[in-house]
């Protein structure tokens, strides 16, 4: 038998989007989807909740992350687009995990595990701070996957053990409950993709404060990009230029040739940082002004946005009752 595809992702709404998030984790994500399909994009704002704890915060984080995947070109018409709060089998269905989730499973996940260590180097007791959402936060993640039977999982590095935990949570349920309820989940994670510096040259990340925000205004960009660190080398090689993080950052929004062309100019001293900078953000507005545009109309209708999301969580109620109702029986609830 083969088995169809189902392809599933979801982003936190904990801040605004940036290229790394873009070019690391959306663009990958909305290029795999296919027609050939079942594709679930959502916003997991239960899981921001572990962080976000202003009510007006998430909500209009929840906007910016849909008018993200919709400006970044998802069409709700043609996959499963929804927030995970609208979908409360996820939910019943991690209390029913919970019960089969070995709490060592937990203890080893990555993101408490950081959490421990950096208490216990900042000689705090070593859960402080630590809330059971960032506890449990890999069992909401497995539900959110299986719950659809989603088999193919794009994501970032960072979050293979999650996959794969929720995988083996899977696999450990059906064997405990002699079922095939649950479909094993695999990630997908594109070897290709390099990772886009920030402006300091470390990882793009918002927790650096380092971000060059993916959708806004010029002058939103601009203020980024006027930062970004470069250094006072007056006789680049094209190998020395190729390695500065402007180049890092520059040969992800331009094309091959354009990026060819500015480091022929750099190198042959024909322009100077400046111009350089100025030539990056000519790049950025001609590929990202127009979605940019798409993004901030959408926000400043928000209902439009609820109701698409509205209507794409109606869609697939049906399917995540199903298996729940498998899932019950499997344990003798129902
Ligand atoms: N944990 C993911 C992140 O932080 C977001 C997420 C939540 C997710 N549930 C998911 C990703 C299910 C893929 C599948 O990026």
């Amino acid at each position: 038998m083969t088995q169809k595809n189902v392809l599933l992702t979801g982003i936190k709404p904990t801040g605004q989007p940036h290229l790394g998030n873009y070019f690391g984790a959306i663009e990958p994500a909305l290029k795999r989807a296919d027609g050939n399909r079942d594709n679930f994009f959502f916003i997991a704002n239960y899981h921001a909740l572990n962080t976000i704890d202003s009510a007006e915060e998430l909500k209009k984080l929840t906007h910016i992350i849909a008018a993200t995947w919709i400006a970044s070109g998802l069409d709700p018409s043609k996959c499963h687009f929804y927030k995970q709060s609208d979908i409360p089998q996820i939910f019943e269905l991690e209390t029913i995990l919970n019960a089969t989730v070995p709490k060592g499973w937990m203890n080893k996940a990555h993101a408490y595990k950081a959490a421990v260590d950096k208490n216990r180097a900042d000689k705090k007791d070593i859960d402080s701070d630590v809330n059971m959402g960032l506890y449990n936060y890999p069992i909401l993640m497995a539900s959110d996957i299986l719950i659809f039977n989603a088999n193919k999982i794009p994501v970032g590095k960072d979050q293979i053990q999650h996959v794969e935990i929720a995988r083996d949570i899977a696999m450990r349920f059906n064997s405990k409950y002699s079922t095939t309820s649950l479909t094993l989940p695999e990630y997908i994670v594109e070897k290709d993709i390099q990772e886009i510096p920030g402006i300091d040259g470390r990882k793009m990340s918002k927790s650096y404060g380092n971000v060059i925000p993916l959708y806004g205004t010029e002058e939103d960009w601009f203020n980024s990009i006027r930062r970004i660190v470069t250094d006072s080398e007056a006789n680049h090689t094209i190998e020395t230029f190729k390695a500065t993080t402007f180049y890092g950052i520059y040969h992800h929004i331009a094309t091959e040739e354009e990026s060819q062309k500015l480091c022929e100019s750099m190198v042959g001293h024909n322009i100077g940082w400046k111009e350089a900078k100025e030539d990056l953000m000519e790049k950025m507005i001609k590929r990202f002004k127009e979605p940019s545009s798409v993004y901030l109309d959408l926000l400043h209708d928000t209902n439009h946005i609820d109701s698409i999301l509205d209507e794409g969580a109606k869609k697939i109620l049906p399917i995540a009752k199903e298996t729940l109702g498998k899932v019950k029986k499997s344990v003798g609830v129902i």
